[in-house]
């Protein structure tokens, strides 16, 4: 069967990698699969994880590439040359440019830890975003998948998922509970979803 090749962008330790590497192998995603791991952190264990699992595994970082317009012209390179039809941001750590987003356009897909419009964009991240969360009070929050524009967490909402904040939680006790109730089970249905519809068009147009 024909899939569509993805490739997956990382900066830390990688859970919601792990969440699709699961999901690949007890088959909840089919329709792609995963065939390239890029770090721009060359230490993020999520290396560790693709290795693990038998992925092919790189990292490229800006400083070798002289700068951002240097490391997406890499990566670029990296994507192109393995034919990778959607690219999934799971814990990346850095903002794309719209010369990149334009290039991939529908084709790259993102996990916020949040109930987007709800602490997203510029300077909302990991985290950070829980610490907001607590700090305003919300008593519900969640995550996001949604897919990638020139505008950080601006793009259209694919996935949702609302998860209670409870009292006495910190920053780190709610990160855990959104990435268990949430995020790995939303970033891996998104992929399966965003993933069939590509094959789907690809097919519709041979
Ligand atoms: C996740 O909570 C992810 O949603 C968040 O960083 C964490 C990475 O964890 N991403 C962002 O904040 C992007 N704006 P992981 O490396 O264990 O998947």
């Amino acid at each position: 069967m024909n899939r569509i090749k993805i490739a997956v962008l990382v900066s830390g330790g990688g859970t919601n990698l792990q969440a699709l590497i699961d999901a690949q192998k007890n088959g909840k995603l089919h329709s792609g699969e995963l065939a390239l791991i890029v770090s721009n952190k060359p230490d993020a264990y999520a290396l560790e994880r693709a290795k693990r699992a038998g992925l092919e595994a790189l990292a490229i970082s800006r400083a070798d590439c002289g700068g951002q317009e240097g490391f997406e012209t890499s990566l670029m390179e990296a994507l192109d040359s393995r034919r990778i039809g959607l690219i999934v941001l799971a814990g990346f750590m850095s903002i794309l440019s719209a010369r990149f987003t334009k290039h991939y356009e529908n084709r790259i897909i993102n996990i916020h830890p949040s109930l987007i419009p709800s602490f997203c964009g510029k300077g909302f991240y990991g985290l950070r975003v829980h610490e907001a969360a607590l700090a305003y009070g919300v008593k519900v929050t969640g995550a996001t998948v949604h897919y990638v524009n020139e505008i950080p967490d601006g793009g259209k909402i694919i996935l949702q998922k609302a998860v209670y904040v409870q009292p006495g939680d910190t920053p780190e006790i709610l990160q855990r509970r959104v990435m268990e109730q949430a995020e790995w089970l939303i970033l891996p249905e998104a992929a399966e979803l965003v993933s069939a519809k590509l094959l789907n068009d690809k097919e519709s147009k041979t």
